[in-house]
């Protein structure tokens, strides 16, 4: 095929080294975000008199009329094409003919090409946020729903400590919080505008690059054109807030799937969101959750290969760069199927507070609070520590629970036991008890609950 930069080259390349080399099939998804690039430029080249103003009137109509037509249809954007540059510039050549030929002055595809993608990835993150609110949102309904009912914490996934559902959810609200401020954070960074720089070296005409940045909605020009070309830090940076969102999200996957079982019978997931099997009749199993887990590994997949892509490359631009993309958008269409399916399934979630209450009844979970019993009466809590594990010894031996066993039994312990502590060491004190700020405490709880209420309001 004939190329746009024919030229240096006479030979025609080989179909199979087009195809490789082409990444129309991944970056034609920006083709907005070219255009609009393009409309900035032709401006600007406009505005310092570089081309003439009639020339950039018919470049920006012709741009229009391309997004247009990409967008209604009309346009199908060819699969032959190198990239979605080459095929925006072509198609506007055809179109207007030769004031489309100059439109790629005092530019490069490769500033071209880290304009798009920061400006394409600008829109998408707003997206993953406006998810991830969804999904604080079910959250939010869920632990206000279940703030006080009472359920074992593990540690180890050993029976620990009482705590309540709401607790437990909030957890999760917190790190999506984070995973929206680190989205906040590397998009900040990400927004300094690449154009001008050029292939690597910036110009020879006396362009106006603060005019293209703010027109993009930059916060400033980048400051080195090398730099410029060369930076994929905001992949990566974008990329692994994506991957802790997928940790946090395949943690509490792992739960649901633990939660559903018989087992722990804790929760059950609506039918929406789980499959039956094609032998066993009685089966219902959490696909969802589990392969939002298995995705998890994808993502960070995608994270390892652009750091690994990166890692050897001199300055400035080389074509393994091409790369960044593939991993950079399969990372979001992961991490935002994931989200899109995880809300909806936690607000349709049924919990059990009963079964979980049952589970905290069993397993010595309140064994702090008789030590704290203890201690608060005066005896040095590594000695109360000592003498709680000898009576939970004690009562594992006899088959009872702390609840149970008589008083004339604690008194052969320690003197200090008296009646009040059946009071002191019920699921409900321990946690009622729970006072300190964070905790699992209805205080806290409420706390917690208010400040997510307000985050979600204060979205924008
Ligand atoms: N499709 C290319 C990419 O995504 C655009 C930049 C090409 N630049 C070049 N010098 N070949 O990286």
């Amino acid at each position: 095929m004939k190329k746009m930069w024919a030229g240096r080259t006479a030979g025609a390349s080989a179909a199979l080294a087009d195809d490789f080399n082409s990444s129309i099939h991944i970056d034609s998804k920006m083709y907005r975000h070219d255009i609009k690039g393009s409309m900035a430029h032709a401006a600007m080249l406009s505005a310092r008199g570089i081309i003439s103003s009639a020339d950039a009137d018919a470049i920006i109509a012709g741009l229009e009329g391309i997004l247009a037509d990409i967008d209604s249809g009309k346009l199908e954007i060819s699969p032959d094409a190198e990239d979605i540059h080459m095929f925006v510039e072509q198609i506007l050549t055809e179109r207007i003919g030769d004031a489309g030929k100059r439109l790629h002055t005092s530019r490069s595809r490769n500033d071209q090409v880290a304009v798009d993608t920061r400006l394409y990835m600008r829109d998408e993150v707003e997206g993953v946020k406006k998810l991830i609110f969804e999904l604080l949102s079910a959250i939010l309904e869920k632990a206000k729903e279940h703030a006080a009912d009472i359920m074992p914490g593990y540690t180890h996934l050993q029976r620990a400590q009482p705590v309540t559902f709401g607790h437990h959810l909030l957890a999760y609200a917190e790190m999506f919080k984070r995973d929206i401020g680190r989205l906040d954070d590397a998009s900040a960074r990400m927004n300094e505008c690449p154009l001008g720089a050029l292939a690597l070296a910036g110009t020879t005409y006396d362009i106006d690059r603060r005019m293209t940045a703010e027109a993009l909605g930059f916060t400033r020009p980048t400051a080195n054109s090398m730099d410029s070309v060369s930076d994929r830090d905001f992949c990566v940076e974008l990329l692994s807030a994506f991957s802790l969102i997928m940790t946090h999200l395949s943690r509490f996957s792992e739960e649901l799937i633990l939660w559903s079982s018989w087992e722990f019978s804790f929760v059950e997931l609506d039918d929406a969101y789980t499959t039956g099997s094609s032998i066993m009749p009685q089966k219902k199993n959490s696909d969802m959750a589990e392969l939002v887990r298995g995705k998890t590994g994808r993502v960070y997949g995608d994270l390892m290969g652009t750091l690994t892509m990166l890692k050897g490359l001199p300055l400035a631009y080389n074509k393994d760069m091409q790369e960044d993309k593939e991993a950079l958008f399969d990372g979001l269409e992961t991490v935002k199927r994931c989200l899109e399916i995880f809300a909806p399934m936690i607000a349709t979630m049924r919990v059990k507070p009963e079964n979980m209450y049952k589970a905290a009844q069993r397993g010595f979970i309140n064994a702090t609070d008789l030590a704290d019993y203890l201690t608060k009466r005066g005896t040095p809590f590594r000695a109360a520590y000592k003498t709680v594990g000898e009576i939970v010894a004690h009562c594992i031996k006899e088959g009872t629970v702390l609840d149970e066993l008589p008083i004339s039994e604690y008194k052969k312990f320690s003197e200090v036991f008296s009646d009040d502590l059946y009071s002191e060491i019920s699921l409900e004190t321990c946690v009622k008890k729970r006072i300190s700020e964070g905790s699992t405490g209805p205080v806290s709880v409420q706390a917690q609950l208010n400040e997510l209420e307000k985050f979600i309001k204060n979205k924008n």
